[in-house]
């Protein structure tokens, strides 16, 4: 805990802290110094090297003789090759059990360097300092890493905590407005499932303030933590997270077959809620105007994604392929109010397409 006249909090999520606040970088180079680390290595793409290291290394004192390794930025580097690069790096630099890595940068980073650190000899320490929203207010959260295999995301992978977590809001001035709004569907998420006021407050926020953001990250964290805590290694509670991602994952692999228009993950999750949301009211869960207001808020944020009648078959075939689908029936967290979700909902195919249907019409040009 920082002294009084700091400006940190730090909140439990299962097997790791997460530490929010104006003076979090000054908490992380107080635990790099408690660490005794015999090497500091930091991990980054080549955006968060240039946009975010300089700051980091600024602010922690403790990082200045760190080691940096940088990957290309993008979902192509959660790669094995990718790994096996850093291994040799680590192992070249005679990194041994008590060395530390520190992962800056979005999801991609975190779940990268999480699972490098936690396989490089049977698992070394990491901290994530998350740059990205989704990074700060998801991913890097929960302690779980991995990386694709075959086109097939998050096939290799290990539960691995770090150290701590770094919220630093700063980082977000250099993010773009679509990588903000991709963070922020998870947030609404958060809203949706765990706390309306959480949901009021963003709903009546302005993203591009980063200041007024602070407030909202920081719950949303808090929430990601909470819901963490309570179920650290996914056997149940954590399924609520996965309103708007039954559907969200297949708008999003459909998006992928047709690179004129690729979704980030929280755009296609925006459509997955106005869809779950449409099909949490049709089964008597959800109340007419909170699904009014749920989609007001989401068309309004995220851009219309336009298909045929024919492909909601294709979108359909793909949310089957997706893990959390045992044996092709498909089993929902939906809502059952603004603030609360149900779990495990049995759901028909021609429901799905039904919602798929409901959404093609509303956004029609
Ligand atoms: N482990 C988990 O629990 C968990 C949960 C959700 C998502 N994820 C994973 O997270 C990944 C997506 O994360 P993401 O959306 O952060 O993607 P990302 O890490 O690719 O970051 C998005 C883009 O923003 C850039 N960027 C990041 N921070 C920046 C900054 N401050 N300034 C300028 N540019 C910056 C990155 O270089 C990248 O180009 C996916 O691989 C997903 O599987 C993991
Ligand atoms: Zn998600």
């Amino acid at each position: 805990m920082g002294s009084p006249s700091q400006d940190v909090q730090e909140i439990e999520a299962g097997g790791h802290r997460v530490v929010l606040g104006r003076d979090s970088l000054r908490a992380l180079d107080r635990a790099l110094g408690k660490a005794d680390a015999t090497a500091l290595f930091i991990l980054g793409d080549v955006n968060t090297m240039r946009q975010c290291l300089p700051e980091l290394l600024a602010r922690v004192p403790h990082l200045r003789d760190a080691r940096t390794l940088s990957v290309p930025g993008g979902e192509g580097s959660k790669d094995l090759a990718v790994c096996a690069g850093i291994w040799q790096h680590l192992a070249n630099h005679a990194a041994d059990r008590q060395a530390l890595l520190v992962c800056l940068g979005g999801g991609v980073v975190t779940d990268l360097g999480g699972f490098v650190a936690g396989t490089y000899k049977r698992g070394i320490a990491c901290v994530h300092v998350p740059t990205s929203l989704l990074g700060m207010v998801d991913a890097s959260i929960g302690g779980k890493t991995g990386v694709d295999l075959g086109g097939v995301k998050n096939m290799v992978g290990v539960f691995h905590d770090p150290l701590g977590v770094y919220i630093h809001m700063p980082f977000l001035k250099s993010l773009g407005k679509r990588e903000l709004l991709n963070g922020l569907a998870e947030m609404i998420k958060h809203g949706l499932v765990w706390d309306a006021s959480h949901w009021e407050a963003i709903a009546a926020s302005a993203l591009h303030d980063i200041d007024a953001l602070a407030p909202l990250v920081y719950r949303s964290a808090a929430i990601k933590a909470e819901v963490v805590q309570q179920d650290p290694r996914e056997s149940g509670l954590r399924k609520v997270l996965n309103f708007g991602h039954t559907i969200g994952h297949g708008v999003e692999a459909h998006s992928w077959e047709s690179p004129r228009r690729m979704l980030l993950h929280g755009e296609a999750v925006a459509i997955g809620m106005v869809c779950e949301a449409w099909l949490s009211w049709r089964m008597d869960l959800l109340d007419r105007e909170s699904y009014d207001r749920i989609t007001q808020l989401l068309l309004q944020l995220y851009k219309p994604y336009r298909f045929d009648s024919a492909e909601n078959h294709r979108m359909i075939e793909l949310m089957r392929n997706d893990k959390k689908n045992v044996s092709g029936q498909f089993r929902f967290t939906l809502l059952t109010a603004i603030g609360q979700a149900k779990v495990d909902v049995p759901v028909s195919a021609a429901q799905v397409q039904e919602a798929l249907e409901h959404y093609r019409l509303l956004v029609r040009a």
